[in-house]
C-alpha cells in the first residue's frame, strides 16, 4: 500500500433487487472503516436512488455501473450520464470486461462513454484486463495499453486528473482464481509506469490503480500489500455484507 487513498469498490453487477440492496447497503454502513479508505457502491440502475439515499450520511459513495454516450434519445433500455447522476451516483465503472465482451463496448464506444461521464462530473472507474489467451501469448500490457490508449484517446492529462483505472484479468473474474499478489504488482507497475511515459509522473503517482478479479477476504490483505495495488474492486464477495466489511477494513 501507498501514500494514496485506498479504494475499496463493490461491483453488484446483475444482482440485488431493491430490498435485497437496502438491506445489504444498510449493513455496509455499520462495517467501520479503519484504513479510512473511499468506499464504493456500484448498484444496479433500479437500487441507485435507494442506495444513495441509505448513504447521504454515511462514507460510501455510488455508482452506476456504466452510462451510455449520449444525453439522451432514442437508446432503448440505456441509462444516461444524467440519469445516473439524477439517481445519486457520483461515479461511474467503464469499460468492465463483461461489457466489453458480452455487450460489444469497443474502444471506441468506451471512449464517448468516458467522456460523457466527465462532461458530467461523474468520477470514472476505467476497467483494463487481458484474457488468459492474451496473457499466455505474452501480450498482457500490449492489450492493456491499447485499451488504455484507444479507451481514453484525446483526452489531456488536465481532464483526466482523477479517474481510477481497474485492473481485471478477465481470467479472475468470478472464476475463484484470483491472479497473485506478484501478478497483480507487475501489472499494476506497468501500468503505472504507462501512465508516466504518456502523461507525466505526477499524474502516474496521483491516478489509484485498483486490482479485480475474485478478491476475497481471505486473500485482500496480501494484495493490497503491494506498492501500486491502491484498492480493490469486488464482484461476488460484495454481495456479502459481512465479507465485504472484512475486505473494507483489510490488513
Ligand atoms: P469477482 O470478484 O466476482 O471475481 O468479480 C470481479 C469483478 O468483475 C468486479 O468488477
Amino acid at each position: 500500500m501507498t501514500q494514496r487513498t485506498p479504494i475499496i469498490a463493490g461491483n453488484w453487477k446483475m444482482h440485488n433487487t431493491i430490498t435485497e440492496a437496502a438491506a445489504l447497503v444498510t449493513a455496509l454502513t455499520k462495517a467501520g472503516n479503519k484504513n479510512h479508505a473511499e468506499i464504493i457502491v456500484a448498484p444496479s440502475y433500479t437500487s441507485l436512488h435507494i442506495v444513495t439515499r441509505l448513504t447521504k450520511d454515511s462514507e460510501i459513495q455510488v455508482a452506476a455501473q456504466d452510462v451510455h454516450w449520449e444525453d439522451k434519445g432514442a437508446f432503448t433500455s440505456a441509462v444516461s450520464p444524467i440519469q445516473a447522476k439524477d439517481a445519486g451516483a457520483t461515479l461511474t465503472l467503464i469499460g468492465h470486461s463483461e461489457r466489453r465482451s458480452v455487450f460489444g463496448d469497443t474502444d471506441e464506444i468506451l471512449n464517448k462513454k468516458v467522456a460523457a461521464a466527465m462532461r458530467h462530473g461523474l468520477k470514472v472507474i476505467f476497467c483494463v484486463g487481458e484474457t488468459l489467451q492474451e496473457r499466455e501469448a505474452g501480450k498482457t500490457m500490449q492489450v492493456i495499453e491499447g485499451q488504455l490508449k484507444n479507451g481514453l484517446a484525446n483526452f489531456t492529462e488536465e481532464q483526466l486528473n482523477g479517474i481510477i483505472i481497474a485492473y481485471e484479468p478477465v481470467w479472475a473474474i468470478g472464476t475463484g482464481k484470483t491472479a497473485t499478489p506478484e501478478q497483480a504488482q507487475e501489472v499494476h507497475a506497468a501500468i503505472r509506469a504507462y501512465l508516466a511515459k504518456t502523461y507525466s509522473d505526477k499524474f502516474a503517482q496521483a491516478t489509484r490503480i485498483l486490482y479485480g478479479g475474485s478478491v476475497k477476504d481471505t486473500n485482500v490483505d496480501e494484495i493490497m500489500a503491494k506498492p501500486d495495488v491502491d484498492g480493490a474492486l469486488v464482484g461476488g464477495q460484495s454481495l456479502i455484507a459481512e465479507k465485504f466489511a472484512r475486505i473494507i477494513n483489510f490488513n
